[in-house]
């Protein structure tokens, strides 16, 4: 959600942005715009639309300079529009500044400066924030960083921000509160970002920015650091680990299918010296020291939003199966807004793929105060979340960036599924030959992924035939559950079909009032406890003329029989189930998408890393 580049150096700036700003589409925006400065002259250009289309609107315009900022806006203050992109000038046109997240009191502080007699051009919070940093420049006589200070003193809400001025050449100023920021160190040059994406091709050393600091690059010094409550800060340089071939699609034609396809390596990272099938070992080392205030836990919260929030619905059955500990699954802006009960021996489980998602930070910091230990579950290093926690563990997924998440799900289940057979072990929970039985199949469970996906051209034959659908239904039981709610969230948020997920016994109180010739149902019917319960449901399906796709256990024969299609997946046992069915569920919703002519990777209104509430 809005990315932000900069750049000040010896090098070109236009293409080192234009590219940033390409590594950052993946967090959804519907604008960008650039801002070059070049011998005391800015040149700024901005437009709805992609990066593309900002790429074409720059065609021989001048766009030289060494220095500069670039952005992709996703609307939250007045429509996508070309006003309404950043960069943003100052009222005297001398500064520009870009900014990701929320400005709560823009209101206030947009009437003060109307009334001292400043006219605006757009209807953004941003732009409020950068005529606000030239008055008090104006009115107090102050250098730029401090009146960069003075203004986020003002401010209530998030924000990322780089800000340029065509008076001090070589000097680009940066924020940040709530939505992150990155700086890259590199030889005699500096690089500002979102996350590392942009950076990782010109240099491995990195400053994250924490909440409330103001950094200022400027060419020929080093970098300096100060809070907003005016505190100097020494900076951590920390080194990248990722590489620039995970961020490329490598033959593929979009990164999510791409991502679908990595999951029997992802999955096995998530698991690469957490599991050792011969000695019977499971051991999460980030919260190894949690280990027994997690089996005396009275009660696990799980925390997340959207894809992540489902892996936390696995939790909730894999903890309460395997290590006996009730367990809450909480939307994170639901948690946050309603004054939860947090008792002393409750463990807050938090679970982010961008480790940035604003509301489950938010849910974290209030169960912090509150006095809850918080274990984060995270896929992106550095992370604010990681970062805000007090112990946890990386998915170790790679950086994912089709905007609907797919192996990171299936990381984040691994890792829990690993927490909960850790913790049950550890309080005598689980049963010894379970949980010997479990680990083998878990240290299996790649090779199984990678059968399933040979299920591909099946799915595509299926997809063809409902890839005009108006409404599709998932249905699943006990830890498939989740998973049919997973699968309706994918085929919604890329191919705009409307779809709901239902525990399968459900649907007798209400969606199946829906069922009719034209209705596809998904259900998954593996075998398992809940095999013959499943098998009604299906017959109830069947009775109304719904169209039946299951998901099944190979050679199974009686769902087989009353389903117009079957895509069948290996047995196993049903812990570690949701890990392969999942798979032909992103598979369905992936091609259905691009038979539909749908942006799959940076499907319309979405964002990838959700930064503001
Ligand atoms: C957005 C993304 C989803 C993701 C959710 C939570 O909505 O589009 O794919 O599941 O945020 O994000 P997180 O990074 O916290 O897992």
């Amino acid at each position: 959600m809005c990315g932000i580049v900069g750049y000040v150096g010896k090098r070109e700036a236009f293409p080192i942005l234009i590219k940033g700003l390409q590594r950052l589409e993946y967090r959804g925006y519907d604008s960008a715009g650039i801002a070059l400065l070049q011998e005391q002259t800015i040149n700024l250009y901005k437009c709805k639309g992609k990066v593309a289309d900002l790429e074409s609107f720059t065609k021989g315009k001048p766009t030289k300079g060494s220095q500069g900022i670039g952005h992709t806006r996703w609307a939250t203050h007045g429509v996508p529009n070309d006003t309404n992109a950043h960069p943003h000038y100052s009222a005297s046109e001398e500064l520009v500044l870009i900014h990701n997240g929320i400005i709560e009191n823009y209101n206030v502080l947009k009437k003060g400066l109307e009334k001292r007699g400043y006219a605006f051009r757009s209807d953004t919070d941003t732009e409020v924030l950068i005529f606000l940093i030239e008055d008090i420049q104006k009115q107090l006589k102050t250098s730029l960083e401090e009146s960069v200070r003075l203004a986020l003193n003002e401010i209530v809400g998030a924000y990322a921000i780089v800000l340029m001025s065509k008076h001090e050449p070589g000097k680009l100023i940066a924020a940040k509160k709530g939505s992150p920021l990155v700086i890259g160190l590199g030889e005699d040059e500096y690089f500002l970002a979102s996350d590392a994406t942009p950076i990782v091709e010109y240099t491995r050393e990195v400053v994250y920015l924490e909440d409330e600091e103001i950094a200022v690059v400027e060419l020929g010094k080093d970098l300096r650091m100060r809070t907003i409550a005016d505190k100097e800060i020494q900076p951590y340089i920390q080194e990248l680990q990722i590489e620039l071939e995970q961020l490329e699609k490598g033959g593929f034609d979009h990164f999510m299918l791409k991502e679908i396809y990595e999951q029997p390596r992802s999955v096995r990272d998530s698991m690469r010296g957490r599991l050792d099938v011969h000695t019977g070992r499971v051991s999460l080392g980030g919260i190894l020291d949690y280990e027994t205030r997690f089996a005396q836990a009275k009660r696990v919260i799980i925390v997340a939003c959207g894809t992540s929030w489902h892996a936390g619905l696995v939790g909730e059955y894999l903890f309460e199966d395997l290590a006996r500990i009730p367990v809450e699954v909480e939307y994170a802006s639901e948690f946050r807004y309603r004054n939860p009960i947090i008792q002393e021996g409750d463990i807050v489980i938090a679970i982010s793929q961008s480790g940035e998602t604003a509301d489950t930070l938010a849910a974290i910091q209030l169960a912090r105060q509150k006095g809850a230990t918080i274990i984060g579950i995270c896929n992106v290093v550095g992370s604010s979340i990681a970062r805000a926690t007090h112990a946890g563990s990386y998915t170790h997924a790679g950086p994912e960036i089709g905007v609907a998440s797919t192996k990171a799900f299936t990381a984040q289940v691994t890792v829990l599924t690993l927490m909960a057979l850790m913790v049950g072990r550890k309080k005598g929970a689980i049963q010894e030959s379970k949980y010997r039985a479990l680990l083998n199949e878990l240290e299996n469970i790649p090779e199984l992924i990678a059968q399933v996906l040979k299920q591909d051209s099946n799915v595509q034959v299926i997809s063809h035939i409902y890839q005009n659908a108006r409404n599709f239904l998932y249905l699943g039981r006990g830890y498939n559950f989740p998973v049919a709610l997973e699968g309706a969230l994918k085929l919604k948020e890329i191919s705009y079909i409307h779809a709901e997920g239902y525990p399968a016994a459900e649907m007798k109180h209400g969606p199946i009032a829906l069922i009719d010739e034209e209705m596809p149902v998904v259900v998954i019917a593996t075998k398992g406890d809940s095999y013959e319960k499943i098998v009604s449901n299906v017959q109830e399906v069947k009775a109304r003329g719904g169209k039946i796709i299951s998901i099944v256990t190979e050679g199974d024969v009686e769902v087989a029989a009353i389903s117009d299609h079957i895509i069948e997946i290996p047995e196993t046992p049903d812990p570690i189930s949701p890990l392969i069915s999942v798979i032909p569920l992103q598979l369905l919703s992936y091609h259905i998408a691009v038979l539909r002519g749908c942006n799959v990777d940076q499907p319309r209104n979405l964002a990838k890393s959700v930064t503001v509430e």
